[in-house]
């Protein structure tokens, strides 16, 4: 069997947790990973005076591949969000977050079988803000109204919303290209088009114009990113592949998390064209944080996901069968889980649930 060399970033709050219980499962899967640890985070402030070293990043340019769990991002310190930076650095133009029911796990619908595909690097998440008062602010204002665009009031705070053809193209086209190698029958763009015609109007018009290079193969529609939200609700197994501008692929795929039984079974992925980061949907739960209570799920479905990328697909699929095994006998399921499922027992703790997941494998 082939060995692979993967940074992995444990982070902070539940990420230590989760990152060693995704460790023991992978081994247990039986692919042969090296792990090459790597920092991010505020605890790296005081040692490198900066939340992402650049030896975190570098190793992820040398070994392409990388785990990472969730990092805090302290709100209103200035502190820049790491998850943004590596993003942006690393240029991880797709988010990729598969939501698919798991039997056992408290979700709403046992069918959802749907793709996220979101973009990465721009819209409102591009980090162009001007700061209520500031001088910049009152230019940019004065500017626009120069312009004759509208009067904006001069308390106001402003983030810009930029979406671009080429990024657009991108994302269409990867979740396209998706869609013809996993056997995937349809995309959906999701948008606000009908009010926002220069940003969110480009996206629809790119991404309708990539549609008619798969017409035929691949089916096409859009929707208006609030009626998505009720589709979803309603009736999730109307949707495929669905692709989004940054911020309503960020809102939609914790919505779609819900649906399934939350953030601790949601795995995710940043894509590049050199490198992939995966990591879960999830935060860094300071709720929960050191007390072995959190779901590992979402880590472990995302190695699952890491090992499909590596082409250690039969390791992944063992990965995935074990999960939903655990999740079918429902004897040892975290308190996310037995919440949702309304159960009265008490919850298995983090790591009782990955020995779980590990007896399963053996
Ligand atoms: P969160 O996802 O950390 O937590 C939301 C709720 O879900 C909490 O009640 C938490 O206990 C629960 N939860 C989340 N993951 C769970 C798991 N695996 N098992 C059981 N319960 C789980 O979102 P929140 O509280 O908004 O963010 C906390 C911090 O995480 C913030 O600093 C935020 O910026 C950061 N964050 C980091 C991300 C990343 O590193 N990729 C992604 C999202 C948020």
């Amino acid at each position: 069997m082939t060995r692979h060399s993967v940074v992995l970033i444990p982070g902070d709050g539940i990420g230590p947790e989760t990152s060693h219980a995704m460790q023991e499962v992978v081994s247990a899967s039986g692919a042969q990973i090296d792990w090459v640890m790597a920092k991010a985070g505020a605890a790296c402030i005081d040692e490198y005076g900066t939340p992402l070293p650049e030896e975190t990043i570098e190793a992820i340019k040398e070994y392409h591949v990388a785990i990472k769990g969730p990092v805090t991002t302290p709100v209103g310190t200035g502190f820049r969000s790491v998850n943004v930076a590596l993003r942006k650095t690393l240029d991880l133009y797709v988010n990729l977050r598969p939501v698919i029911s798991i039997p056992g796990a408290g979700g709403r619908y046992d069918d959802v079988d749907l793709v996220v595909v979101r973009e990465n690097t721009e819209d409102l998440y591009a980090g162009i803000e001007f700061e209520e008062g500031s001088e910049e602010a009152l230019e940019l204002i004065s500017f626009i109204s120069r312009m004759g665009k509208g009067d904006i009031r001069k308390d106001s705070g402003i983030s810009i919303k930029p979406i671009s053809v080429t990024a657009t193209r991108d994302i269409v086209d990867f979740a396209f290209d998706y869609a013809v190698k996993h056997g995937r029958a349809k995309v959906t763009a999701v948008h606000k088009a009908n009010i926002m015609k220069h940003s969110d109007g480009l996206f629809l018009r790119e991404a309708r114009s990539v549609a008619e290079g798969y017409d035929g193969r691949i089916a096409f529609d859009d929707r208006i990113i609030d009626a998505f939200c009720m589709n979803m609700v309603m009736d999730p197994s109307q949707f495929d592949v669905i692709v989004f501008p940054n911020l309503y692929g960020d809102i939609a795929s914790d919505l779609a998390a819900g649906l399934v039984g939350g953030l601790g079974i949601a795995p995710g992925a940043n894509i590049g064209r050199e490198c992939a980061v995966f990591e879960a949907v999830h935060g860094s739960a300071p709720d929960i944080a050191g007390k072995n209570l959190a779901n590992p799920t979402a880590e472990i479905l995302s190695a699952a996901m890491m090992l499909d990328h590596l082409g250690e697909d039969a390791a992944a699929e063992r990965i995935r069968a074990a999960i939903r095994a655990v999740y079918a006998k429902g004897e040892t399921l975290t308190g996310d889980i037995r919440r949702a499922e309304g159960h009265a027992a008490p919850p298995a703790s983090c790591t009782d649930f990955t020995a779980a997941v590990v007896r399963e494998l053996a």
